[in-house]
């Protein structure tokens, strides 16, 4: 029996689940030098974590997220709460000499960001690890664009073209979930699903954001109060409302390091759109698509071949040679959203047990943050904004 990782999670709804899943799952599916434990949830309601601690698979449930934090047998803290927490509990955790899993974005502000970058670096010299959550670099088919791009199959990169589109608010009778409070969210579509479009295409290019141009837009300016706030299925009695004090959707072109041109678009009123995250790279030698809805899947148009056989092809992310993949089934069965979760673990226990800084690090998702604040600030004034640097000038 290998060592143990003992992990306690804070917040157990959707990603809560989605890392549930996970934790159940990695030991089973991956060979790794320390096993995953799932010590305790936490939640604010008893009844309900304690329901959640069953049904999910934990062995024990807690209220108070710094009494989980202070117990000697939890050896991870898993975030996955809203933005408006990261910083407070992560900071707790780094401090206790708790290694660190944070869902993204990273935190509501670049000031918090900061915070956590600079408490994660001084964890880390003790041997503490930290990752964000940027769970789509572990779908395999992304996994393996990043690997074509690397080996030049599609040579300079001129264009990045991602968009993240969901229709889950087109109903203005849609209530006020805590997504849509810039107190709680941070900001609305663009640091929900923006932030995971630019950190995709930042990882996938190998390639930094460096300046931007952007829109943003709220559509229905106040909504019905929800009667009880708990994410995505909150549902309003109608009798009050507030205020969206976050973007419905956010529009913007960059310019990359490499030298590289994108645009970029994350919106919540793509009606008929549930989960379209495509990201197509054109290069000079080849392009390379990924859609999200057909995720097993990556097109790739080799500009190299004789004329004659020219044509995007698809190419199946099923075999043993994919990355993540040998872990699973024989070519051609797919594989799933919980599966990107899964590997997120996979990778940061054979980091830890392996006494390496998993990735995305902190300072990484740092970035993403400066990248969503550029943003911000280039939609308040139409003007290129440049993206500040991680490291501030001392
Ligand atoms: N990686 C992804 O694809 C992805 C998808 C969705 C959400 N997220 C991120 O995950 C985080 C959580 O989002 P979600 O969709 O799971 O939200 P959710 O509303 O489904 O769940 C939030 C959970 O946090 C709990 N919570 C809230 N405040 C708390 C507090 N102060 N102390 C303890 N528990 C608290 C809630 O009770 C709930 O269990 C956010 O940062 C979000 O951006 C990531």
């Amino acid at each position: 029996m290998s060592e143990q990782l003992r992990v306690g999670m804070v917040g157990y709804a959707f990603m809560g689940a989605a890392h549930s899943q996970a934790w159940r799952t990695v030991n089973h599916a991956f060979d790794l030098p320390l096993s995953a434990r799932m010590s305790v949830v936490c939640g604010r309601d008893e009844n309900a974590v304690a329901a959640a601690a069953t049904k999910l698979g934990w062995e024990s449930h807690a209220t108070d997220w710094r009494a989980v934090i202070a117990r000697d047998d939890v050896d991870l803290i898993d975030i996955c709460t809203p933005g408006d927490t990261h910083a407070e509990i992560a900071i707790a955790a780094l401090a206790a000499g708790k290694h660190v899993f944070c869902e993204k974005p990273l935190a509501n502000s670049v000031a918090e960001a900061r915070e956590m970058a600079a408490a994660a670096a001084v964890a880390q010299t003790h041997g503490v690890r930290v990752m964000c959550g940027f769970n789509y670099r572990r779908v395999p088919a992304v996994a393996l664009m990043r690997r074509m791009v690397e080996a030049g199959r599609i040579g300079t990169i001129r264009h990045v073209r991602a968009t993240y589109l969901q229709d889950w608010i087109i109903d203005p009778e849609f209530p006020l979930v805590w997504r849509l409070r810039k107190e709680v969210a941070g900001s609305g579509a663009l640091g929900d699903i923006g932030a995971h479009i630019i950190d995709m295409t930042q990882f996938v290019t190998g390639q930094s954001i460096t300046s931007v141009t952007a829109l943003t837009e709220t559509f229905i300016k106040s909504r019905p109060l929800p009667s009880a706030s708990s994410g995505l299925s909150a549902s309003g009695d109608g009798s009050a409302r507030g205020d969206v004090t976050v973007d419905d959707a956010a529009l913007f072109l960059a310019r990359l390091d490499g030298g590289a041109v994108a645009t970029y678009e994350a919106t919540r009123f793509a009606t008929g759109r549930k989960n379209g995250l495509r990201v197509e790279l054109n290069g000079s030698l080849g392009s390379i698509a990924f859609d999200f809805e057909r995720m097993n899947e990556l097109e790739f148009y080799d500009g190299t071949r004789p004329t004659a056989e020219q044509g995007f092809a698809r190419i199946l992310v099923t075999e043993p040679d994919h990355p993540y993949m040998a872990a699973w089934w024989p070519p051609g069965h797919l594989i799933g959203y919980e599966h990107s979760f899964t590997h997120e673990v996979r990778d940061l226990i054979e980091a830890i047990g392996t006494g390496q800084d998993p990735t995305p690090s902190f300072a990484d998702a740092l970035q993403v943050q400066l990248v969503l604040d550029a943003v911000s600030r280039s939609a308040e004034t139409s003007l290129w904004t440049e993206v500040d640097p991680v490291l501030q000038p001392v």
